[in-house]
C-alpha cells in the first residue's frame, strides 16, 4: 500500500503566550491556541497569517477562557489546562494531545498543509457553476492525525452505515438525499455534523471542525491509521475535548454549541404524519381513528397540501376552509398540529402573495452575484429563498408565524432547507438536483459565500423559526423539526433523518443513525416509523413501532403514493401491537421527560450506543443492534423478517428482563423476540420511573410507578425531573426533582424516596412502588410501620404498595 505523503516540517520561529491563548509563528502559518475552557482547546492555522473574524451566525458559543499555563521542554511548548495538555514539536510544528494522567491522542503526523484545489477534488454534485468560487473557497487545508489501534470513531452525524466509521471517507455537506431514499453508498445526508468522538477502553476524546465549509474526513480509508481533515476555505479550526467518557465529550461539545432545547412533555408523545393529510375532514377521521380505537396520539402533522398552492404562510381555503376550527377540534381531542414550513417562497410578485412581495421589499432573499433575485424550483414551482445569515431576515421570517399561532398551529416542521433545489418543475420527468450556486452571498453585509454557510441553511432556519415561535408565544416552549441541521441545531430543533424506505435495512440503519446524532449532542431525532418511500406492510410496521416507541422522537410517517401507514392499515393484528407499542411509549414519559431534562442540563443523549454507558468494555463499542435508552433501559430490536429470538450481548452489572420482571442470567444470551415483544431489558440498580396510559399528555397524570430493580450491591439513585410540561417556568423554580435511592438491607432492599424539591406542583396522585425481589417478603414496611395492604405479584416478583404522593419522604422496605 502507498505510503501516505505527508508535508515538510514547519519549524516554529516564534511563540507568545497571552492569558488563555497561545500564538506561534511557523516557517510557513499561524497557529493560534485557546483554551476555550480547562476541558476545551481551540486551535486554528491559518497559511496566510490572518484569521478570519467572528461569524454572526456562528454556532459557537462564547465560554469564559481557562487559563493556559505554558513551558518549552526538551525541544516541545507544552501547553495546559488544569484538564488538557497540548504539545507542539517546535521542529516540525505537530501538536499532540494528552490527559492529566499522560495519555496522549489525537497525535498530529504532520503540521497542516494546504493547496488550492478544483471543484472536481471535491464531492460536490450537480454544482451550477463550472468551478469553485474564487479566493478562499479554494484553499484546502489538510491535517493528518495518528489512529490508535484501538480506537473507535463515532459521531460524525446523520450518515448511512456502521456506527464506527473507521476505513470511511466522509464528507460534510447537506444534501436533499432522497428519491427513491438513500442507500448505504450515499454517505453524508441531509445534515453536516463534522464532529468526531474517537473512543478506546477508558478514553473517549472529541473534535468538531470548525467549518461551515465542505469538509471532509478520511478515517482510515486511504492510509491505514491516518485520519485525515480536510476542509475548504483556506483555514483549519477546530477544537479538541478532554472527554475522557463520552459522556464527558457530549457535555464538553453542547456547552460550547449549546444545550439541547427542552421538548413540551407533548412532543413526547406519538405523532401520526403522512404526505399529506390534506383536508378538513382527512384530519378529523385521522384523529376519531385514533380516538375510537383507544391509540394514544399527541400530534398530526399537516404536510403540503395544507397550503393554498404550497405557498408557505397560506392555507388552501377549500380543503381548509376554517383551519382554526379544524385545530380546535384537535385540540379538543387532546392532539396538537404540526404543520410543514419549507424555506421556498413562491416567486409570485405583484399579485396577492404579500410574503413573496414583503420579502423583496424588505431585501430579505438571496440574490445572484449579479444582482438578480435568486430563484430556484421547489415544490411551488420557481422560488425566492431567505438568507438566513442575515439577522433581520431571520426577524422577519420568525414573524411570519403569527398567523399559523394565531390559528392555533402548535408548532412548525421545516423541510427541503438542506437547501433543496432541482432544475425544474417536480412535476416534470428528469428532475434533477441543481444546488444554490457557491458565489450566492449571505449576511447581512453580504460578508459570506454560500460556499461557506450552505451547511448552515437548515440551522438557521430552524432557529429563525424557534425564535419566531419564541418570540410570539412567549408563554410556551417553542417545538421545531427540522430535516436539515448543523453541529448546535439541537438548541433550537428536534430532527428526523428524511426520507427513508419501508425495508428492514432502514428500519436497522435508524439505530446507528439516531445514535450516532445523540453523541454530536442532537438527542431528539427520530426516522420516519414505517419508512416514507415504498409501501410499508405488517411485519415491518410492527416491529418499527415497537422500536420507533424508544426513539426520541416518535412519529409514523410516508410519502403520497405509499399505502397508508396508521396504526391500524395493517389488519387487527399489527392493530393491536401498534397499539400495545404506542402505550409503552405513554407508559416510559416520567422516564423520557427526566431524560430530555437531563439532555437539556448536560446533553446526554436518550437514544445512545452502549459505548456511552459502558467506555471501558472495548467488546462492547462495535455493538449498534443493541441502544441504551438513558442509563436505565436497552432494547435490543429485531431488523429482519420472520427472527422470533435473537443473541443479545449482556453489559457487565446485573439487568432486568423488562417485560418478565426477573433476572437475567450470566453472560450472552439468546432473548426471546415474538412480534410485539422486542427483548427490553432493565439495568439492576435503576429505579424506573412509569406512567400509566393516556390517550394523550392533555390527561393528568394520576399514578406515577416506581418500578426498583436491585443489583448485586442494592445500590442506585435517580432523580425524578417534572415541570407543568409546557412553559418556561421550569427556569424560575416551577420545577419539581426528586431524589430516589435503593439501600441494601441484609435481605432485599429498600427505597428511599427524597422529599420533592422545587415549587412544581404535580395534580393528584397515587404513588405505586413495585420492588423487585428475588423471593417474597413476608411483608412491606412503608416509613417504619408494617402495612397490610400490599400485594405479592408473583409472576413479574415485585412486592406492590399504593399510597398518596404527598412529595414526603418516604421509606418503602421489605421484612422477612
Ligand atoms: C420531503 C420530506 C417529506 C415530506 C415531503 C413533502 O420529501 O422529507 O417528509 O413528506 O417532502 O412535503
Amino acid at each position: 500500500m502507498d505510503e501516505p505523503v505527508f508535508a515538510n516540517p514547519s519549524p516554529v520561529l516564534s511563540w507568545v503566550n497571552e492569558a488563555s491563548a497561545c500564538v506561534t509563528r511557523h516557517e510557513t502559518g499561524l497557529m493560534r491556541l485557546d483554551a476555550v475552557a480547562a476541558d476545551i482547546l481551540r486551535i486554528r492555522f491559518s497559511p496566510s497569517g490572518r484569521l478570519t473574524p467572528p461569524r454572526p451566525w456562528s454556532p459557537v458559543l462564547d465560554l469564559p477562557p481557562a487559563g493556559l499555563a505554558v513551558s518549552e521542554l526538551d525541544g516541545a511548548l507544552q501547553i495546559s489546562t488544569e484538564r488538557l495538555t497540548a504539545s507542539l514539536d517546535l521542529d516540525s510544528g505537530t501538536l499532540a494531545f494528552s490527559t492529566p494522567d499522560g495519555r496522549r491522542f489525537g497525535e498530529d503526523l504532520s503540521p497542516p498543509t494546504w493547496r488550492e484545489v478544483l471543484l472536481e477534488d471535491t464531492r460536490l454534485e450537480h454544482m451550477p457553476e463550472p468551478e469553485l468560487p474564487e479566493g478562499e473557497a479554494r484553499i484546502g487545508v489538510f491535517l493528518n492525525k495518528r489512529m490508535a489501534p484501538d480506537e473507535g470513531y463515532f459521531g460524525f452525524g446523520q450518515r448511512t452505515g456502521r456506527l464506527d466509521r473507521r476505513h470511511r471517507r466522509l464528507t460534510n455537506w447537506t444534501v436533499d438525499r432522497a428519491s427513491p431514499g438513500h442507500g448505504r453508498g450515499d454517505d453524508n445526508l441531509y445534515q453536516a455534523h463534522p464532529m468526531l468522538m474517537a473512543v478506546q477502553p477508558g478514553l473517549a476524546w472529541g473534535l468538531f471542525l470548525n467549518s461551515t465549509w465542505y469538509s471532509a474526513f478520511d478515517v482510515g480509508g486511504e492510509y491505514e491509521d491516518v485520519l485525515t481533515v480536510f476542509t475548504l476555505g483556506g483555514e483549519l479550526d477546530y477544537f479538541i475535548f478532554a472527554g475522557p467518557t463520552p459522556a464527558e465529550v457530549v457535555e464538553q461539545l453542547t456547552r460550547l454549541t449549546g444545550r439541547p432545547m427542552l421538548p413540551p412533555l407533548w412532543a413526547l408523545g406519538y405523532h401520526q404524519s403522512r404526505w399529506s393529510y390534506g383536508s378538513d375532514s382527512d384530519v378529523r377521521a385521522i384523529a376519531q381513528g385514533f380516538r375510537q380505537r383507544w391509540i394514544p396520539l399527541d400530534a398530526i402533522h399537516l404536510d403540503i397540501d395544507y397550503m393554498d398552492g404550497y405557498r408557505v404562510f397560506t392555507w388552501d381555503r377549500e380543503r381548509f376552509p376554517d383551519p382554526a376550527a379544524t385545530i380546535a377540534a384537535l385540540h379538543a381531542d387532546g392532539i396538537r398540529a404540526v404543520t410543514i414550513v419549507d424555506p421556498g417562497v413562491k416567486q409570485d410578485l405583484g399579485g396577492d402573495y404579500a410574503v413573496a412581495d414583503a420579502g423583496v421589499e424588505g431585501g430579505y432573499f438571496l440574490r445572484r452575484p449579479d444582482g438578480e433575485l435568486f430563484t430556484g424550483w421547489v415544490w411551488p414551482d420557481a422560488s425566492l429563498f431567505p438568507d438566513f445569515c442575515s439577522a433581520k431576515t431571520r426577524h422577519w421570517w420568525g414573524d411570519q408565524h403569527d398567523p399559523l399561532l394565531g390559528i392555533g398551529v402548535d408548532a412548525i416542521w421545516c423541510d427541503m432547507n438542506e437547501p433543496s433545489i432541482v432544475d425544474r418543475p417536480f412535476r416534470e420527468r428528469g428532475v434533477c438536483e441543481y444546488p444554490m450556486p457557491l458565489s450566492v452571498r449571505h449576511g447581512d453585509e453580504g460578508e459570506a459565500l454560500h460556499a461557506e454557510t450552505h451547511n448552515l441553511y437548515g440551522h438557521l432556519m430552524a432557529r429563525a423559526t424557534w425564535e419566531g415561535l419564541e418570540r410570539h408565544r412567549p408563554e410556551r416552549r417553542p417545538w421545531v423539526l427540522t430535516r436539515s441541521g448543523y453541529v448546535g441545531t439541537q438548541r433550537w430543533a428536534a430532527s428526523w433523518m428524511g426520507d427513508n424506505n419501508a425495508w428492514w435495512e432502514h428500519l436497522e440503519m435508524s439505530l446507528p443513525q439516531l445514535a450516532s446524532m445523540g453523541l454530536c449532542g442532537s438527542p431528539h431525532v427520530g426516522v420516519d416509523i414505517g419508512g416514507f418511500y415504498q409501501h410499508s406492510f405488517g411485519e415491518l410496521y410492527a416491529r418499527w413501532i415497537e422500536v420507533g416507541a424508544f426513539y426520541p422522537f416518535m412519529r409514523a410517517h410516508t410519502h403520497c403514493d405509499s399505502r397508508a401507514q396508521e396504526p391500524w392499515s395493517f389488519g387487527p393484528e399489527v392493530e393491536t401491537l401498534a397499539r400495545v407499542a404506542i402505550e409503552w411509549r405513554y407508559r416510559l414519559l416520567p422516564y423520557l421527560y427526566t431524560l430530555a431534562h437531563r439532555a437539556h442540563r448536560t446533553g446526554e443523549p436518550l437514544f445512545r450506543p452502549l459505548l456511552f454507558d459502558f467506555p471501558e468494555a472495548g467488546h462492547l463499542h462495535q455493538i449498534q443492534d443493541q441502544i441504551m435508552i438513558g442509563p436505565q433501559l436497552m432494547i435490543a430490536p429485531v431488523c429482519a423478517p420472520g427472527v422470533r429470538r435473537r443473541l443479545v450481548e449482556r453489559p457487565p452489572g446485573t439487568w432486568y428482563d423488562l417485560r418478565a420482571g426477573v433476572r437475567v442470567g450470566e453472560g450472552p444470551l439468546i432473548a426471546e423476540a415474538p412480534l410485539g415483544g422486542m427483548p427490553i431489558f432493565v439495568r439492576g440498580g435503576s429505579i424506573l420511573t412509569l406512567g400509566h396510559v393516556r390517550q394523550s399528555t392533555a390527561e393528568p397524570l394520576t399514578e406515577l410507578t416506581l418500578e426498583v430493580y436491585p443489583d448485586d450491591e442494592s445500590v442506585g439513585h435517580w432523580t425524578l425531573i417534572e415541570d407543568d410540561g409546557e412553559s418556561f417556568e421550569y427556569q424560575d423554580g416551577m420545577i419539581a426533582e426528586t431524589d430516589m435511592s435503593i439501600a441494601a438491607l441484609s435481605q432485599g432492599a429498600e427505597l428511599i424516596l427524597a422529599a420533592r424539591r422545587g415549587e412544581h406542583r404535580p395534580p393528584p396522585r397515587a404513588l405505586v412502588v413495585r420492588l423487585h425481589l428475588p423471593d417474597p417478603p413476608a411483608g412491606l414496611i412503608l416509613d417504619g410501620v408494617a402495612t397490610e395492604d400490599w400485594h405479592w405479584d408473583e409472576p413479574l416478583k415485585a412486592a406492590e404498595l399504593r399510597f398518596a404522593d404527598d412529595g414526603g419522604e418516604h421509606r418503602v422496605a421489605p421484612w422477612y
